[in-house]
């Protein structure tokens, strides 16, 4: 009985992660402001990180890694929201951006695992370590742009 209780549960987790995209928004419309919010929420964080490896404001181990866990914490939000059917219309995204939603998938992912290389590399403290991966996120967002931003 248990089994099959924890079994339900997976099966339940599984059509959440895998089918719910459309089912977790009411509308449409609410599905792009929220990662348009989320959106605006990483471009905010950073921005003020490349901010402060040009020095301002200064360098700071502990509000830096705050930062980048910020950005990485954020960004395990609006995907899902990009994938509502019809979501297309009326935002900045690309209107075929939803014919191809493994493309997308991807680019997503590569900006993730970008960004905990630069949560991993703030954790060290050292700025000339951080410039590699800090580019690398920049170049994630670009390229998710570059394909599926207007
Ligand atoms: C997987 C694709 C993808 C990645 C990765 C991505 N973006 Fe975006 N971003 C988009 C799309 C598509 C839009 C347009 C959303 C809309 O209008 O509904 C957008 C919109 C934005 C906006 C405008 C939000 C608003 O106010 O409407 C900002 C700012 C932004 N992105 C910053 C970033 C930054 C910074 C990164 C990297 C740290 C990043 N994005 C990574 C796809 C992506």
């Amino acid at each position: 009985m248990k089994r099959m209780v924890s079994l339900a549960a997976i099966l339940a987790a599984i059509a959440l992660v895998s089918g719910g995209a459309l089912a977790q928004f009411a509308r449409t419309d609410d599905a792009i402001k929220y990662r348009q919010s989320v959106m605006f929420l990483i471009g905010q964080h950073f921005t003020r990180l490349g901010g402060m490896l040009k020095g301002s404001p200064a360098y700071d181990k502990g509000a830096f890694l705050k930062g980048a866990t910020l950005v990485q914490t954020l960004a395990a939000m609006p995907w899902d929201a990009f994938l509502v059917p019809g979501s297309d219309k009326g935002s900045q995204m690309k209107d075929d951006t939803l014919k191809d939603t493994a493309r997308f998938k991807e680019a997503a992912k590569a900006a993730e695992s970008a960004m905990a290389g630069l949560v991993a590399a703030s954790g060290t403290g050292d700025v000339s370590a951080i410039q590699e991966p800090f580019g690398a996120v920049g170049k994630s967002c670009k390229n998710c742009h570059t394909a599926f931003r207007k």
